[in-house]
């Protein structure tokens, strides 16, 4: 059998007991690989780190060491989340890194989607690998790779991965859920008894909203991007959306236009609304929302949100459009 293969005799996990025979194995399997060395592990707060790092709690307790990197990108509430249910509740050795100011600093002025990537994607690996440093005595380094990384290496999660690290820090590799599809990682999640909001999540880009903020980021674009987003978000849920839109969320262009407010002219910014279904991300259909429910939450983030006078609805497919903006 090859290592990278998902054995043909592995059932599919769609159930809590199947998840609860894959976690008792799994345990088994990380106490016999880890011993009592420590482990260090990126938590975004995505479902695939969160799994892995709610499996490694239970198998080494505090010999993981969970760095959460908060890169000022993150949806409203996310950074809260990951320090409420993993250290608060699950007791787990969470390292909190507030690195908001330092990420912003290096995308100011950088307009162009792909630098903003790199900008994004190399400032996280050096925020990391400090953290790495400061910590004594790591021998493994937990990732969340699940199956569908593997198989599409160039695949849209290649985030995932920390990879870049310094020779000295190359660190054997733990990835527990690499034979795993999504469902049942979410399966495992949920036996794992993390949040349903953790693991029903819908898919978010490793850059964040720093590809939702068009153009050069700014502190009050990226703002008007996390709050109409928190909106929608909040929205989609009420109205029975949100387990059945694929992907929803807003953008913030970097542009104003002319709009009156309490009787008086604003020059503010626009939000774009992008509700879309797909099966893997190369073609998708853009969501049919009431219309009443579109002007609801135009009323609602143009009175909640500041900086903003319009909203627009992103009607396009892809193609000809891209699920994201940039
Ligand atoms: P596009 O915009 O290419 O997006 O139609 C397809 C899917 O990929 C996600 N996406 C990303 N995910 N890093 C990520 O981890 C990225 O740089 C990135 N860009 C797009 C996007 O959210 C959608 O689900």
């Amino acid at each position: 059998m090859q290592d990278n293969v998902r054995p043909e005799t592995m059932e599919r996990i769609t159930t809590e007991a199947l998840a609860n025979a894959f976690i008792e194995e799994q345990l088994a399997a990380l106490q016999a690989q880890i011993g009592d060395k420590k482990v260090l592990l990126a938590l975004s707060g995505g479902v695939d780190s969160s799994v892995v790092a709610a499996l490694l709690i239970k198998a080494i307790g505090k010999n993981l060491v969970c760095v959460h990197v908060n890169h000022g990108l993150l949806r409203k509430g996310e950074p809260e989340q990951v320090v409420e249910v993993f250290r608060n509740q699950m007791d787990a050795n969470l390292v909190y890194v507030d690195a908001v100011d330092r990420f912003l600093d290096k995308l100011a002025g950088v307009a162009e989607p792909e630098k903003k990537r790199k900008i994004i994607g190399a400032e996280f690996i050096r925020v990391f690998e400090e953290e790495a440093r400061k910590q004594e005595g790591i021998d493994f380094l937990a990732q969340g790779t699940i199956y569908p990384d593997i198989i599409e290496s160039d695949g849209v999660k290649a985030h995932h991965n920390v990879g870049g690290l310094p020779e000295d820090l190359q660190f054997e590799l733990v990835e527990p859920l690499k034979f795993l599809y999504k469902d049942e990682v979410r399966v495992v999640g949920k036996a794992l008894g993390l949040p349903d909001s953790m693991v029903y999540r819908q898919p978010f880009p490793g850059p964040g909203l720093g590809v939702r903020c068009l153009g050069a980021i700014t502190r009050d674009r990226l703002e008007a991007v996390r709050e109409s987003d928190a909106i929608l978000r909040e929205e989609f849920a009420k109205n029975g959306l949100a387990g059945k839109v694929w992907q929803y969320f807003t953008a913030v262009p970097d542009f104003k236009s002319v709009g009156v407010k309490d009787g008086k002219r604003t020059f503010a910014y626009p939000v774009i609304i992008r509700a879309v279904n797909t099966k893997d991300a190369m073609t998708a259909t853009v969501e049919n929302v009431p219309f009443e429910l579109l002007q609801h939450i135009t009323q609602r983030i143009t009175s909640e949100v500041e900086n903003v006078n319009r909203v627009l609805y992103d009607l396009t497919p892809k193609p000809s459009g891209t699920i994201e903006w940039e």
